[in-house]
């Protein structure tokens, strides 16, 4: 955490040519304005597209000793704690891509988290990898995937090492998006002990070490490389996030040139100078006023927490999860409601709240809602919307019924057939899920709950996943990742 940073460079030098009135010789073709439909222009404003420059312009990334694009990664690295920060516009999609290129090369071994983000199997079809795959922990109560825990991590790596080879990195998800954290400190022992770098990809906890009252930063709890999704929770630009490597002061357990190199495979010739500038901005609200921001949401956050405790049907989900397998700690910006008691499930309370009160929530499931909070949250709006929420439950409870939740079969195998890229790049037909069973699947498909991948690409698809994934289905669950989202038909591998 830091104070000491109160500039913006990638930000101050991009405003300073966008409005010096430059001869704009070069793309964008709108230039800066002129040449943009005037209802883009009407809608974004003459600012946002005169300061919607390329790279490769003197002064802000390149010309001169030390380039503001430069010092604003490094202010951002400091400020995170890493040995080195890249700005990523694509996501921290873009960020798993890299580093599945980057640790997990054609053929290497790596553990992952079975719920990992879709973007890390993304990933190891780009790069070749071999998942050997570790299971969250699981509460079947509320169908809530928490994260791994060391026993399972080492289990895994160890499973991992018997079969074969090395193993080259193990990638865990924390915070959840139920904004459950992990025993990172834990993970990261069990990971150095078996000679493996710890990556955890903490794209829901950006704001992570800058408050005292929220979890630390995986990186300074023994990670060696960290996903920040800055735009989810830290007020950057959508699509906008960070990739952070190695923790100052410890030993560099990934090669950074090798990221630098995958980095260049995974983005445009063309970064959005939008989505960087706002990345430094973020950082540098951040470092400055992130605190104070958070003290004041935190505060919001334990008002409406207090509110909606007094709703009948309604449990708040957090501190109380903490020690149960898988979680640690949690995040306070997360509210995450159980709403069983009410007699509806998550879907019907969230589509009311919508239908009512124009009030949209991040994830429903059967059993919950989840509700994410920003930075810097105006605390007007969750005392409106605990207001909104109250009269929801109110009106459309149903006392005494109580869907059970669906639940993945104790006994759901996965069995990797083929490894990711093979399956993803073979050649694919589409056939009637009821022909699959047997097949290679092509795709990845996950409910909510439990949010884990029912099939993942080059798995065998069996009866039990099939029919689990129908029922799913049919109690209104929307399939994650499914190319038919009725799920009657399934992509596999063709013969
Ligand atoms: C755990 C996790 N990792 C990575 C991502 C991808 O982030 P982005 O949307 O910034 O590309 C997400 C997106 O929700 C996520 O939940």
């Amino acid at each position: 955490m830091t104070g000491e940073q109160p500039t913006a460079p990638y930000l101050d030098a991009v405003v300073a040519y966008g409005f010096r009135g430059p001869g704009r010789f070069h793309v964008p073709g709108h230039k800066g304005g002129p040449g943009a439909d005037p209802g883009l222009r009407h809608a974004l404003g003459d600012n946002a597209l005169a300061l919607d420059v390329p790279q490769d312009i003197r002064g802000i990334d390149t010309g001169v000793e030390h380039p503001p694009f430069q010092r604003a990664e490094e202010l951002a690295a400091e400020a995170y704690g890493a040995q080195r920060t890249w700005f990523l516009t694509n996501g921290a999609t873009q960020g798993n891509h890299a580093l599945a290129l980057a640790l997990a090369p054609l053929g290497a071994t790596v553990v992952a988290q079975r719920n990992a983000h879709a973007s890390l199997v993304d990933g190891l079809v780009l790069s070749g990898g071999r998942p050997h795959f570790v299971a969250p922990a699981y509460d079947e109560e509320l169908g809530m995937a928490h994260g791994v825990t060391p026993e399972a991590l080492a289990e895994a790596l160890a499973q991992a090492a018997a079969g074969g080879g090395r193993v080259h990195a193990a990638f865990v998800v924390s915070p959840t998006y139920y904004g459950m954290v992990a025993d990172v400190p834990a993970l990261a022992e069990v990971a150095h002990a078996a000679g493996v770098p710890l990556v955890v990809d903490q794209a829901w906890g950006p704001h992570f070490g800058f408050h005292p009252d929220l979890p630390e930063s995986a990186l300074r709890q023994g990670a060696d490389a960290v996903l920040t999704s800055t735009h989810k929770i830290v007020g950057s630009l959508t699509q906008s996030a960070m990739l952070h490597v190695g923790a100052r002061g410890e030993p560099a357990r990934i090669d950074v040139d090798r990221v630098a190199r995958a980095m260049r495979l995974v983005r445009s010739t063309s970064p959005s100078s939008l989505l960087m500038a706002s990345l430094d901005a973020a950082r540098r609200q951040l470092a400055v006023h992130g605190e104070a921001l958070l003290h004041e949401t935190l505060a919001a956050s334990r008002r409406l927490r207090e509110k909606l405790a007094t709703v009948p049907g309604l449990a708040v989900i957090g501190a109380e999860q903490v020690g149960r397998p898988g979680v640690a700690g949690w995040d306070p910006l997360r509210v995450v409601l159980d709403v069983r008691g009410t007699g509806r499930t998550g879907y019907e309370v969230a589509d009311a709240l919508r239908r009512s009160y124009d009030a949209h929530v991040e994830l429903a499931t059967q059993a919950t809602v989840v509700l994410v909070l920003g930075m810097g949250q105006p605390e007007e709006d969750l005392v409106r919307l605990g207001g909104d929420i109250d009269e929801i439950v109110k009106r459309i409870s149903v006392p005494g019924r109580r869907d059970a939740i669906s639940r993945p079969p104790a006994a759901l195998r996965y069995e990797v057939a083929v490894p990711p890229r093979e399956a993803f790049l073979g050649e694919a037909e589409r056939v009637p899920v009821d022909d699959a069973v047997g097949c290679i699947s092509c795709e990845s498909i996950a409910g909510y709950p439990p949010g884990i991948p029912a099939l993942l690409p080059g798995e065998r698809i069996t009866a039990e996943v099939v029919a689990y994934l129908r029922g799913l289905r049919a109690a209104g669950a929307r399939l994650h990742g499914a190319s038919d989202p009725e799920f009657r038909s399934v992509t596999v591998l063709a013969g």
